[in-house]
């Protein structure tokens, strides 16, 4: 039996792979490689030495679907497919309604028809919006979210709760990811956006390798030690571990789960760019700019639940993962392309 991972070849994913073939899965990988170079299943099968059965196809594609759980004998999904980019999702609501909604009614379907009713869903902490307190626990009430791309996750959440709530075969797990940041320790996987990064940390190694400037700081007057916004950064290989621990939580009768995957640790940009600095010796020249809108104050988790009910605990301090982030970067320039 085996574990389909939907957009398997994206960040997270592709880390995940990893990770669930090193814990001993067998895995299936599905990608509509719209955000994703094709390339990184040779680099995953060169880290585990395994064959990674992969599939293009899309989510939105039900004859793809039934093909693919035809084919193989899947037991659990673990569904990152969608699309993620927050400025985008404001220009093109439709598309991401369309690709991420669609989409996972799609694959959930499908899914129940072939029997397979375990699900891990990548949903994320801007389920919370601005978080009524901090540390943000699981409990904290979801708040209103500021662009379509957040609603997508606030909506699917909501939508695989029901489907839950009306069948209980289904054993479904929403992880809310906080910041996923670094990169595999080989430097060979790791996050490749298309265009100028919209998030901090590939901005910052693309301005260490010389792509970009400098980094726009986006505000020093909110209401944080240094007046920058405080974000929980969390090691991507973590994180993927996380999803592995999950699992467990498949088993019948599990029900509706849901954990926070980060660190329990907030961090500034500024601070994110000293330790930068420090862990890799570049410099990284800053110019403070205006607030960006839909940005808030203060984002960090309260890790604590993952932790008592799946043995999980993020191990990557703040320094390796600004170290495996310049890896990945300075050994991959331009991503994939090379
Ligand atoms: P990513 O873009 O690298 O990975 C998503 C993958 O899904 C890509 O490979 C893309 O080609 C694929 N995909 C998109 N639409 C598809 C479709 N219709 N059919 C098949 N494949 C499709 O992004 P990521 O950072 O790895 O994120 C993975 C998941 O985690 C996403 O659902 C994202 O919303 C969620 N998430 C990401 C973050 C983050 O900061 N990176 C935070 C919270 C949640
Ligand atoms: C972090 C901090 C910025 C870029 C986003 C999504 C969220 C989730 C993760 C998927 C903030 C500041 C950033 C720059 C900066 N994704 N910044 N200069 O906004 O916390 O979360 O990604 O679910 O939904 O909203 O992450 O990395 O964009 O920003 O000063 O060039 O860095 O203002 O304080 P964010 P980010």
């Amino acid at each position: 039996m085996a574990i389909l991972v939907t957009g398997g070849a994206g960040y997270i994913g592709s880390h995940t792979v990893v990770e669930l073939q090193n814990a001993g899965y067998d895995v299936v990988v599905m990608d509509n490689l719209s955000n994703a170079n094709e390339k990184v299943i040779g680099r995953v099968e060169a880290i585990t030495g395994k064959k990674v059965p992969f599939y293009k196809a899309d989510i939105r594609d039900r004859e793809a679907l039934n093909k693919i759980f035809e084919a193989e004998k899947i037991e659990s999904v673990i569904h990152f497919a969608g699309l993620k980019a927050v400025g985008e999702s404001v220009q093109k609501p439709w598309e991401y309604y369309d690709n991420n909604i669609t989409g996972t009614l799609t694959l959930v379907d499908v899914m129940r028809q072939h029997g397979v009713k375990n699900i891990i869903f990548s949903s994320s902490a801007t389920v919370y919006g601005n978080p009524a307190f901090v540390p943000i626990t699981e409990e904290c009430p979801k708040g209103q979210c500021t662009n379509p791309y957040g609603w997508t996750k606030s909506m699917l959440e909501q939508i695989l709760t029901d489907i839950q709530k009306a069948d209980n075969e289904w054993n479904v797990v929403l992880l809310r990811y906080f910041n996923p940041i670094g990169a595999h320790k080989s430097g060979t996987i790791g996050e490749n956006p298309n265009g100028i990064p919209n998030n901090l940390m590939p901005y910052i190694t693309q301005v260490a390798v010389g792509k970009l400037p400098e980094l726009n700081v986006f505000g020093d007057d909110y209401d944080t030690p240094d007046g920058t916004g405080v974000r929980d950064y969390i090691h991507v290989v973590d994180l993927a571990v996380g999803h592995v621990k999950a699992l467990k939580k498949l088993a019948p009768g599990s029900g509706l789960s849901i954990y926070n995957l980060g660190t329990g640790v907030g961090y500034s940009v500024l601070d994110i760019v000293k330790n930068f600095e420090e862990a890799n010796g570049v410099k990284i020249p800053y110019v403070i700019r205006g607030r960006r809108p839909g940005d808030i104050a203060t984002c960090y988790s309260s890790a604590d639940k993952a932790e008592k009910e799946l043995g999980w605990k993020a191990v990557n301090g703040i320094k390796e993962m600004c170290a495996d982030s310049w890896n990945w970067q300075k050994n991959n320039p331009n991503g994939y392309e090379d």
